[in-house]
């Protein structure tokens, strides 16, 4: 530790020096927060973070995979007048089945569903004065989000299987790695919910957007594995030029697994590239934002399918994938008729058996989905 206290200048802007203080006053060296990186895209959102975190609406963190949402919506806490009250996690997805999400967030009375063999308090009475983080909230079952629009318009809820209207006053976070609009757009996602949800929004930026960052984040990787294993150890040059170009699709937390992998894979105190290169992912992720764009296009019915997604697929400017991907979301709207589809998105009946031809020629069919109808 005494190495990196020395040194946290080095990894740390005045914002995260600040934050890194706030959680060590609060809850021991174990809960210090450290948001490692100088760049300016990370500076700039510390320094919004540090005011909004001083208020009581609701912040909607909204990133990649591995960028720090979480990190994120503990900061807010720890900077937020509820510090002293507090801070519950729940993870949507992991309680998805029906009940399980609604009572995980309201709680339960016994006997209310198969298994409640007691009565339970739910997140919200629990964080009372505090906060609730609600990660994952896109995945949010449809019953458990009017149930959270209501909890937030009016502060009260009822448990499972209980006539008692609670109360709690909680500030919510809430943290998703996919688009909310797009959620609200296919009628996943209440878009009441997400007004409520969303009086601030944070954008962590992606790791590939954050300049040299990447650079310091590994040097404190390795700080930190040196302090738990007594060895000092370095990139060699030849790895750093392979991960200055790398994207890093998983952010974060994937820089993190490629330190340790290398750290623990290298024979001397070099870490070369064959020591972690076959954990780097080939290629960005399907740049959503391009997708989103082009399928509000071809719901809205502002364009016609053969300029917009044959023409660019057939020059290589889209990918297998992002056809996939489109048609997937549409067949969902169409009930999985392709026929329904050509309407949705007004492509003339006659064109079906050219579109069908297309789709199987160039093997673009989304798999779960039957086969078309006649
Ligand atoms: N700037 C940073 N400096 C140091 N560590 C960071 C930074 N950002 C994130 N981390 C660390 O990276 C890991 C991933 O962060 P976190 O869990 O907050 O991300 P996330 O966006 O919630 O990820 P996911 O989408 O996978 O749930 C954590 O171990 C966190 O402490
Ligand atoms: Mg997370």
């Amino acid at each position: 530790m005494a190495d990196v206290t020395a040194r946290e200048g080095h990894f740390f802007s005045e914002p995260a020096l600040r934050l890194r203080a706030a959680s060590v006053r609060l809850s021991g060296a174990a809960g210090a927060i450290e948001i490692v990186g100088h760049s300016a895209r990370l500076v700039e959102m510390l320094g919004k973070l540090e005011k909004l975190a001083r208020y009581e609406e609701p912040v909607l963190i909204h990133g990649e995979s591995g960028v720090g949402k979480e990190s994120l919506a503990q900061a807010i806490h720890v900077l937020g007048p509820r510090r002293h009250r507090p801070f519950v996690s729940v993870n949507c997805p992991q309680y998805q089945e029906g009940n399980l999400t609604v009572s995980e967030l309201f709680g339960h009375r016994k006997g209310s569903f198969t298994g409640a063999i007691a009565d339970r308090k739910g997140c919200f009475e629990t964080a009372d004065g505090g906060v609730v983080f609600l990660d994952e909230i896109g995945d949010l079952s449809m019953p458990a989000q009017v149930m959270l629009l209501r909890a937030i318009a009016s502060g009260e809820f009822q448990p499972l299987g209980s006539d008692m209207v609670r109360r709690a006053n909680v500030r919510i976070v809430s943290a998703t790695n996919r688009s909310l609009n797009q959620l609200v757009a296919e009628r996943h996602f209440r878009n009441d919910l997400l007004f409520r949800l969303r009086y601030f929004l944070f954008e962590p930026p992606p790791l590939r957007e954050r300049g040299d960052d990447w650079r310091l984040l590994l040097d404190y990787c390795l700080e930190r594995l040196h302090q738990r294993y007594g060895i000092a150890k370095r990139f060699d040059a030849d790895a750093l030029t392979l991960l200055a170009s790398y994207p890093w699709p998983g952010n974060v937390r994937e820089l993190i697994g490629i330190a340790a992998t290398g750290y623990a894979l290298s024979d001397g105190d070099l870490i070369r590239a064959h020591d972690f290169a076959d954990r780097l992912e080939q290629g960005l992720p399907a740049q959503e934002s391009d997708v989103d764009v082009l399928f509000h296009r071809l719901q809205g019915q502002s364009g016609d399918f053969w300029r917009l997604v044959h023409h660019p697929f057939i020059e290589r400017d889209l990918s297998r994938r992002d056809v996939r991907t489109l048609v997937a979301r549409g067949l969902r709207d169409a009930q999985g008729s392709y026929r329904r589809l050509l309407e949705l998105w007004r492509i003339p009946a006659s064109h079906y058996q050219k579109f069908m031809d297309f789709l199987r020629h160039h093997r673009l069919k989304p798999q779960g989905f039957g086969d078309e109808e006649t």
